[in-house]
């Protein structure tokens, strides 16, 4: 009897992983070229920790479950509660800015179709302490930066700003818990008008402003001549000036869109998504914003903003532009062409891993069938251990590409390079 998969996962096989592992190298290097640090938090939390903040609902779109002793914990559904709550344990007393970012598999109770899955992987960044405009700026820069080093070309890049959208609704008398209703009714797509229209909000300004998108200087005059006269206009001015520090960091390429309301419960301020337009419903790449967790953990209130690559969507988004070719990776296949010849192809495979990967050919095969799996797995050079080059001290090296055979002399091996 075969086992299948759990429904929702995926397996990785080694073309893939190659890859994965390759795009996961180029995120790492971008984080930590602005000075982010990785950490690391365990697979499960307390279930507490994520319905703290999003409520009991969350549970529905969670994997959670009850330890040996009634513990109640859930897998992580993504990784910035957790982060946070390691921060409060652990670093409320470094100095600041804390930059903080993690590479790591989450896990949510969804239907799964094409780039939605039940075990998914997020690369992310958390910025502690800063509440400044460039601080927004940064963590957009940051993840612009990781699509331009993977030369991903069709993407699109919306901010908005939850906080003003939150200002508004608190001071039509809206409570936190109701604002984070309507909130996530934007997000899944659902029109408000009837949930304000319910919760007593008069007029049509909010819905009028959350409809506000495009282009950053009409964007910011049309919420202008909407909001004339409010108090909420240095907030939109606050907002502009963030978006002139975001420009100086060389992006320009962007829509401002009120409409952005992000699906957890935490955002406070500035809000982004990443969309890849050639991926099709499921096209959000990256998510993120300014948000407030700390004080709901028990620590003091602190200014934190960050984003989350979905790391899978990212692998199908670099996929559809074919940029992820895996090419001939430099390995290299020692065969012997008989039995004799074994142990020396063994201390030959031997000195070629000092420095870069090496097979030996395990199945006794033939020459010709050897060079075909060669050919097959695209390993571009081929050492051919025989027993007349032996006899010289002396090997073959065979190019895949070319077909071209040179005799090479073994004490040269642990020079060559190619
Ligand atoms: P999120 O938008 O829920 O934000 O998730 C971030 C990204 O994870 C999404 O943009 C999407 O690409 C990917 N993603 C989400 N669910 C799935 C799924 N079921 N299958 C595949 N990919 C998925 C957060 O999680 C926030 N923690 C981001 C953040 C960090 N905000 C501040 N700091």
């Amino acid at each position: 009897m075969q086992f299948s998969r759990p429904r929702g996962t995926r397996d990785f096989l080694p073309g893939e992983m190659i890859k994965r592992r390759y795009v996961e190298g180029v995120v790492r290097k971008i984080f930590e070229r602005y000075g982010y640090k990785e950490v690391q938090t365990p697979v499960f939390e307390e279930l507490s920790l994520i319905t703290r903040k999003s409520g009991d609902e969350i549970r529905e779109r969670l994997y959670d479950f009850k330890d040996k002793s009634g513990r109640e914990l859930a897998l992580r559904p993504e990784l910035t509660a957790p982060a946070m709550r390691l921060y409060v344990n652990e670093m409320q007393f470094y100095s600041k800015p804390i930059r903080l970012y993690y590479f790591g598999n989450c896990f949510r109770y969804e239907r799964p179709q094409s780039g939605r899955y039940r075990e998914f992987w997020q690369a992310g960044v958390e910025l502690i302490g800063s509440d400044a405009p460039e601080a927004d700026g940064e963590i957009i820069a940051v993840a612009v930066d990781v699509l331009k080093s993977l030369e991903l070309k069709n993407f699109e890049l919306r901010i908005g700003n939850i906080g003003i959208i939150r200002k508004m609704l608190r001071s039509s008398g809206i409570s936190e818990s109701e604002q984070d209703r309507i909130i996530n009714a934007v997000d899944r797509g659902e029109s408000i008008e009837e949930l304000l229209k319910k919760a007593g909000v008069e007029g049509d300004k909010i819905p009028r402003f959350m409809k506000l998108a495009g282009e950053r200087r009409r964007v910011i005059r049309d919420a202008e001549l909407l909001l004339k006269g409010a108090e909420i206009l240095e907030d939109i001015k606050k907002f502009d000036e963030m978006l002139d520090l975001m420009e100086s960091y060389g992006i320009k390429d962007y829509t401002v869109d009120f409409g952005i309301a992000r699906g957890l419960e935490y955002y406070t301020g500035m809000v982004f998504e990443i969309y890849a337009d050639k991926l099709g419903a499921q096209k959000q790449i990256c998510g993120g914003g300014t948000y407030s967790l700390a004080d709901v953990f028990g620590g003091s209130k602190i200014s934190t903003r960050g984003f989350a690559f979905g790391f899978d969507r990212l692998m199908l988004a670099l996929e559809a532009e074919g940029k992820l070719k895996s090419e001939g990776d430099g390995r290299v296949l020692v065969v012997p062409t008989g039995e004799k010849m074994v142990g020396d192809a063994i201390r030959v495979a031997s000195v070629i891993r000092k420095n870069r990967p090496c097979e030996l050919e395990l199945m006794r095969k033939k020459l010709g069938k050897a060079l075909a799996y060669a050919d097959a797995e695209g390993i571009p050079f081929v050492f051919i251990v025989g027993e007349d080059e032996l006899a010289e001290g002396a090997i073959l090296l065979r190019n895949m590409k070319t077909g071209e055979q040179r005799k090479m002399k073994i004490d040269e091996l642990e020079k060559w390079r190619q």
